[in-house]
């Protein structure tokens, strides 16, 4: 397998049984054709010599900061720019929770720190320190923040203990990095995304909006960007974090959502639609808050732009894609949209329900496109989003061949 041709490895050691696992790792990842440089932390050093690592990657072992230092060729910066992956493993209890922290205090934890490539952690620990709560809370933070967690496994413990907290199998963990380079399916490809509500004012305390809480737009972003696409975000308001690696534009009504999209559309290749657009907005807005007076009050309002029927035609439009929230007779209005608004693709979800649609973290959708429809059943929208971002790589790949 060359599956890792000319990829560079940084491999961290830290203090545990299995360190001498990750000598089979460094062997099976040169033989995987990648090139592998070797960090230990000081308590690595207790359980196997730094020459053991030096003679397999045939490159020396960098065991401290001043020591990395003092290697002009190769300092703890570049050593974390060198890298297109830093691999821990075994990756002890007390260093994750270092590493969660933030500490930089011996050079592995200080190029976690310098380090913009992407990190895994393969924990390895007996399965009392792996089940502590605070070990799981560094866990959790750290894959948070976008950490690769890897295992542990369960299995017989050196200590004589059963349970999870064994390092993954070098094989295993080879599987994995290998999996990190495999091109995505919208590499190189720029996706546009509209997500959330909006909100138009009606004074300035007051605004008109809907439910949509944006958890659709964003697991759709995210799926769009695990499949390696560049993915912009234009977001109505919504109390969800966007996922690192989109470029976030956050606005509030449906002419700041206008301008946003305009500004970042020709340069992209697919369009989403998926945020749910105030369809009016108030025609005079209060400058002052509005005070009750009348028995009753009517507030013109007046049409705003139709984003998604302004992106669709564009000239040198991008694939496009809409959705169509439906409360009755989905498939007759989700195909009317389509012709209507000149799309590619809408998926189209009933509203109305407990389980899907609006504010629900599960949804359901049917996706048209010209001569084809695909149901994708109930899940979360996560699981949701990748099925119909699956779905989009076809018809899109099809469009441009
Ligand atoms: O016509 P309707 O509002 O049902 O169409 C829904 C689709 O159109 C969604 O994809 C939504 O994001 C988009 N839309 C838009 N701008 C509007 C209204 C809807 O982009 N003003």
């Amino acid at each position: 397998m060359q599956a890792l041709g000319n990829k560079k490895i940084l491999l961290g050691i830290t203090g545990g049984i299995a360190a001498y696992k990750s000598a089979e790792l460094v062997r099976l990842l040169i033989k995987a054709g990648a090139e592998v440089r070797v960090v230990m932390t000081p308590s690595a050093q207790e359980f196997v010599q730094p020459l053991t690592y030096q003679a397999l990657s045939g490159h020396r072992v960098y065991v401290d900061l001043f020591d990395a230092e003092a290697d002009s060729a190769m300092d703890h910066i570049e050593l974390a720019r060198w890298c297109d992956l830093l691999l821990v493993a075994p990756a002890s209890a007390d260093f994750l929770g270092k590493m969660n922290a933030g500490y930089a205090d011996n050079l592995l934890l200080t190029l976690c720190l310098a380090s913009k490539r992407p990190v895994a952690v393969a924990p390895a620990m007996n399965q009392q320190m792996f089940a502590n709560s605070a070990t799981q809370e560094n866990l959790k933070q750290l894959a948070a923040r976008d950490v690769r967690v890897w295992g542990p496994a369960e299995g017989d413990q050196a200590c004589g203990d059963f349970g999870p907290g064994r390092m993954l199998e070098p094989e295993q963990l080879l599987a994995n990095v290998a999996l990190q380079f495999v091109p995505g399916k919208l590499d190189g490809v720029q996706l546009l995304l509209t997500a959330g509500p909006t909100r138009e004012a009606i004074d300035p305390v007051r605004y008109i909006s809907n439910r949509s809480s944006g958890k659709m737009g964003y697991a759709l972003a995210e799926a769009a960007l695990q499949a390696g696409a560049r993915v912009t975000l234009v977001s109505g308001p919504v109390s969800l974090v966007a996922p690192p690696g989109a470029k976030l534009v956050a606005v509030e009504s449906a002419q700041q959502m206008y301008e946003a999209v305009m500004q970042q559309v020709a340069h992209s290749d697919i369009f989403i639609g998926c945020a749910a657009v105030s369809d009016y907005r108030v025609d005079q807005v209060a400058t002052h808050k509005l005070k009750k007076s009348e028995n009753s009050m009517s507030l013109p309002l007046i049409l705003n732009v139709d984003i998604l029927a302004a992106v669709s035609a564009l000239e040198n439009k991008p694939f496009c894609v809409g959705f169509a929230a439906e409360t009755q007779n989905l498939e007759k209005y989700a195909l009317a949209k389509l012709e209507q608004k000149n799309l590619d693709m809408i998926a189209a979800n009933p509203v109305g329900n407990a389980d899907s649609g609006f504010e629900t973290d599960t949804n359901q959708l049917e996706v048209f496109w010209r001569d084809g429809h695909h149901s994708i059943e109930r899940d979360n929208k996560l699981a949701i989003a990748k099925q119909l971002i699956d779905l989009i790589v076809e018809r899109y790949t099809c469009a441009r061949s």
